[in-house]
């Protein structure tokens, strides 16, 4: 048992799991964290593919420096630790395959539903049900760049607290089956180690072709983006080569958007192809 953080570090099983030629996950369950992501990035040795669950997260992060809502049992609250190779200059694409991996795992257990919102928001009736936050630590040090992917998956919550009532759902609500985080966190790994393994053999164009298969945000849809200092109204056009969206303003300039939150001004009214 590690001990280093008293109650917050019980762990409460460990397992390493070869999941593809190249990838072993060393997975810790705890009973309760302050944040996955933050116990992860504190374990500076820590081999790639470490990951980190927790049955409850106290202090769970979300994009923009919100909370994320980690109530006991209820979500999968899972950090995976990548160690990709020093120089590598395409990590916003490993976002996207983060969300790929997540959307396909639904699909694999029948969740047909499934939109991606950019940059790796999963909505599903479109509400939220997983949110990712990838963090980087010691790209200025040397030894390989860490990357800590953090995914947190609404799995049996029958409802929320305001003001996530309105805008959150969970694979319980959309399809009335529960399933336990560990089931869920397992299929995930394994479509995540495939899709990494995309990425590391710079499989650049399947990427962005998967992720604008899976969806509706990605083209020709009227969406709102609040950017740091200014927000913009426009009609998606895809992402470039970067994995960035591209957004043709009402004054016809294309804006390629690298950080912002994207928001829908209009309901969708068709659904996503999904098809490989
Ligand atoms: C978002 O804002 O959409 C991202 C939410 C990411 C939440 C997950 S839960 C597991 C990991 N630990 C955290 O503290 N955050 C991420």
């Amino acid at each position: 048992m590690d001990t280093r953080r008293g109650r917050w570090t019980v762990v409460l099983g460990y397992r390493s799991v070869r999941i593809s030629n190249f990838m072993v996950f060393h997975i810790s369950h705890l009973a309760i964290v302050d944040s996955t992501n933050t116990y992860l990035k504190s374990l500076v040795d820590a081999p790639e593919g470490t990951c980190v669950s927790a049955d409850e997260q106290t202090a769970g992060r979300g994009r923009q420096n919100r909370n994320w809502h980690s109530a006991p049992g209820e979500g999968l609250y899972l950090s995976i630790l990548l160690r990709p190779p020093r120089g590598r200059t395409d990590l916003p694409l490993l976002s996207l395959t983060a969300a790929i991996a997540v959307a396909e795992t639904f699909l694999a257990i029948g969740l047909e539903k499934i939109d991606l919102k950019w940059p790796n928001d999963l909505l599903c009736s479109e509400r939220k049900i997983c949110g990712i936050l990838v963090e980087t630590a010691g790209l200025n040090q040397g030894g390989s760049p860490r990357v800590i992917v953090g995914i947190g998956v609404n799995l049996n919550q029958r409802a929320f607290p305001p003001p996530l009532d309105t805008t959150a759902t969970s694979l319980l609500i959309e399809s009335g089956a529960a399933m336990g985080a560990a089931t869920f966190r397992d299929l995930l790994l394994e479509r995540f180690s495939e899709w990494y393994d995309c990425w590391r053999e710079e499989g650049r164009e399947q990427i962005l072709t998967r992720w604008t298969a899976l969806s509706s945000y990605a083209t020709g849809r009227e969406v709102s983006v609040k950017l740091e200092s200014e927000s913009l109204t426009g009609i998606t056009e895809g992402l470039n080569r970067d994995g960035a969206l591209l957004v043709r303003t009402v004054d016809g300039d294309l804006r390629t958007i690298i950080a912002g939150e994207v928001s829908r001004l209009r309901p969708v009214n068709c659904a996503p192809k999904k098809e490989a």
